[in-house]
């Protein structure tokens, strides 16, 4: 038997701690009552003092032991509390954990008894400097409380403790090796090893586990492979006879950093991502599922892009579930920024490494482990651990670790830097060689450019807002140019909230080609225009005469996969314009670029059309008009029915007669919403024309949301509430 039970209801919420809030008779019924994930403290958007959320507070619940369970084996798992918690069980002290972002699993077993049981955690959010990433200042917030899920693990004394699968081979056919460790008392037991697709054993074999660990050899499995495309994925299923199930989804795969570039199953890839931080308006870190979920769907389904790097800390378990899912390549490395702490600190950052390998390993998705603090200067004793630790306990993966300077020492397998280039130099992006200091190659990929070079506000003018999106393409043609350089990753995919000491004075850093609400910049339409599931034509204009310095729209990009796209401004001869492919040579889909406008200005200023077109068919078209007005709100939930405690982002536009976002539309809008809880204010301003919120649903039943503003009409959309407990195999 293994039982997985959802800890995320019925706490309640301290803003301040004091050691007898641990205690089992403490009086919390004045206490807020809370669900997880929850934020210590929800944020302003922006313009707040950096250390609000910076404070110890404390949680408190029942757990209510079932006389089955009596004798069992009971561990909670907290997927993620910032930054240092302590957990008291019937106000005895149990364990404590120096990490906010990997798992805290801590036995119980002997602090239980049957029946009511009192939980107390302290949850300390100030940035200790003992604990990675503090001690020096951090581009990011990191928030605070208890923000990822908990579950109470009940297994029988006798149990599954780890299972690692490693693909040793994918040609011609998979070779499989499963290690299955059990607890001590489980030794003796029969094991049985499925490998399944859709509900069908594919193979299947047992063995006696004659000590903790039992290596189970498949030959010759014919599966189809885990890639980008088709990210085929299987299910390990493991039973120790009598006790205990554990199950999981597998993808086979392989995958290489060499001096020609990435190889996945053999192939060479080029690999184009963007950084991803974990935080969201308002609450910061603490969002369930869906927006996990959402936010691997954007990268990969709206960006098109094929890579991830959970800059910079390993990120929630639904958001690699959903990058396995989708075929997103993941980059994942251990929390840390520039600085280096004591031997201490370095013992943490170590234990954080392993952490984060034994919680992932078993990912296809990830092809990549960082085992250097972002940034930071060589320390190589300190990085031969780190190294060490990550290829013993993971020999399948190379690792990595991010650097800023050049001709640094490389212990890691592929050699990984961020190459920031002002916008204006003629070079988007180094030499390898010039970078590496080596007169010879080695595996090389780019982690990030762009961000602080050039910060970019949805709002800002069109020249800025298309500058940005052509440095991005510029450097993505750049890095395609050279196959040494296995591609790059740009900052960032979202603006993020920062400390005063970065970004914008507003504590938000600009960096992102979406805003914080995931909205897109120009930026995002490059990236997507790179893709060809879905057909992109994205002209980066307003079509405003005024908008830009001296007049007009040129250069004028327009981000498309389209072979062709014609340009008709009413009432003159329609033009023909097709991919730049002699600035951007090595892009797979060169932006458009209009360079000269035929004279229009005044009353020839017109409605204009620009049509895309793909092996001679029309597939697309974007219409401007020269007098757009507020025509009305857009209203547009990512789902339209979601489970109880959780999210959806409904996603607001002010659009003109024609359908185009008003970029300027700077009214306020009200947000009302019944059935669930709205996330951040009732009354907030459009940014660039557009605003976007989350709902959190707590009973089922319907969410009812209402947008309006002064001069258009109010609009109202619902989302259904399922009740569902959310399952999870851990
Ligand atoms: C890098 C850093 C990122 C972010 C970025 C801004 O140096 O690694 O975390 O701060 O700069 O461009």
């Amino acid at each position: 038997m293994r039982k997985v039970l959802c800890m995320n209801y019925g706490w309640k919420y301290s803003p301040t701690y004091a050691e007898e809030m641990t205690k089992t008779d403490f009086d919390d019924s004045a206490w807020e009552k809370v669900t997880l994930p929850h934020t210590n403290i929800e944020l302003p958007f922006n313009y707040f003092d950096d250390k609000l959320f910076q404070f110890v507070s404390c949680y408190r619940t029942s757990f209510f032991l079932r006389p089955q369970y009596a004798g069992k084996k009971v561990a909670f798992l907290f997927e993620g509390v910032m930054t240092y918690g302590k957990l008291y069980v019937n106000g005895q002290f149990v364990s404590e954990k120096k990490c906010g972002y990997t798992d805290w699993l801590a036995d119980v077993t002997d602090f239980l008894h049957v029946g009511v049981n009192s939980i107390a955690v302290m949850v300390d959010s100030t940035e200790r400097p003992d604990i990675p990433p503090f001690g020096g200042v951090i581009d990011y917030l990191t928030y605070g409380g208890i923000y990822r899920d908990v579950s109470a693990i009940i297994t029988d004394k006798e149990s599954i403790e780890d299972i690692v699968c490693t693909t040793q081979n994918v040609f011609p056919d998979a070779d499989l090796k499963v290690q299955v460790c059990v607890s001590e008392s489980a030794i003796g037991g029969k094991l049985t090893v499925m490998v399944r697709k859709d509900g069908k054993i594919l193979a299947q074999k047992t063995a006696v586990a004659k000590q903790r660990e039992t290596d189970i050899q498949f030959q010759h499995l014919k599966v189809a492979l885990w890639d980008v495309e088709a990210p085929n994925l299987y299910e390990i299923c493991v039973r120790l006879k009598g006790h205990d199930v554990r199950r999981f989804r597998y993808g086979f795969r392989t995958a290489k950093f060499t001096t020609e570039g990435f190889f996945l199953n053999g192939k060479r890839l080029q690999l184009c991502g963007l950084n991803r931080h974990q935080a969201f308006p308002y609450v910061g870190y603490a969002m369930p599922k869906n927006a996990q979920v959402k936010d691997a769907d954007i990268l990969k389904k709206e960006l098109c892009l094929n890579l991830v790097r959970t800059s910079h800390y390993p990120q929630s378990r639904y958001f690699l579930d959903r990058c396995d899912e989708i075929g997103l390549l993941v980059f994942e490395e251990i929390p840390g920024w520039q600085h280096i702490g004591d031997e201490k600190w370095k013992a943490l950052a170590v234990q954080n490494v392993k952490d984060m390998i034994v919680r992932d390993r078993n990912r296809p998705s990830v092809i990549l482990w960082g085992v250097r603090i972002n940034e930071s200067d060589d320390d190589h004793d300190f990085y031969t651990v780190t190294n060490r630790v990550a290829h013993e306990t993971d020999p399948t993966r190379q690792t990595a670790g991010v650097r800023w300077k050049g001709c640094s020492e490389c212990l890691e397998d592929v050699f990984a830097i961020n190459d920031f280039m002002t916008v204006d130099d003629p070079l988007p992006i180094r030499d390898t060689r010039f970078m590496t200091g080596l007169d010879h190659d080695i595996p090389y990929l780019v982690t990030e450019y762009m961000g602080h070079m050039f910060p970019t506000k949805i709002y800002d003018n069109e020249e800025r807002l298309v500058r940005h999106a052509v440095r991005h393409a510029e450097v993505q043609n750049s890095l395609c140019s050279d196959p040494r350089k296995s591609g790059g990753i740009g900052w960032c995919a979202f603006d993020y909230n920062t400390h005063r000491h970065f970004g914008t004075n507003d504590k938000i850093c600009y960096h992102g080609v979406m805003d914080m609400f995931r909205t897109p910049k120009y930026a995002a339409c490059f990236y997507a225009s790179q893709g060809d599931e879905k057909i992109v034509l994205e002209p980066a204009t307003i079509w405003g005469f005024g908008e830009r310095s001296i007049g007009g729209v040129v250069p004028l990009p327009i981000f498309t996969n389209c072979d062709k796209v014609v340009f008709c401004v009413e009432g003159r001869e329609p033009l023909e314009f097709f991919p730049d492919s002699e600035h951007f040579p090595y892009l797979k889909h060169p932006p458009v670029v209009i360079r000269e406008m035929p004279d229009v200005w005044g009353d020839s200023w017109r409605p204009v059309r620009f049509v895309g077109y793909k092996d001679g068919k029309v597939v697309a078209e974007k219409r401007y008009t020269p007098s757009p007005f507020a025509s009305r709100l857009e209203l547009v939930p990512d789902d339209s029915e979601i489970f109880t405690n959780d999210v959806t982002r409904v996603v607001v536009r002010a659009v003109d007669q024609v359908g185009n976002v008003m970029k300027f539309f700077q009214e306020p809008i009200f947000i009302r919403v019944r059935g669930a809880k709205r996330i951040g204010p009732e009354i907030v301003s459009l940014q660039g024309g557009v605003y976007a919120f989350w709902i959190r649903s707590q009973r089922r039943g319907k969410a009812v949301i209402e947008v309006g503003c002064n001069s258009l009409q109010t609009e109202t959309v619902t989302v259904a509430i399922k009740g569902k407990e959310q399952k999870k195999n851990l």
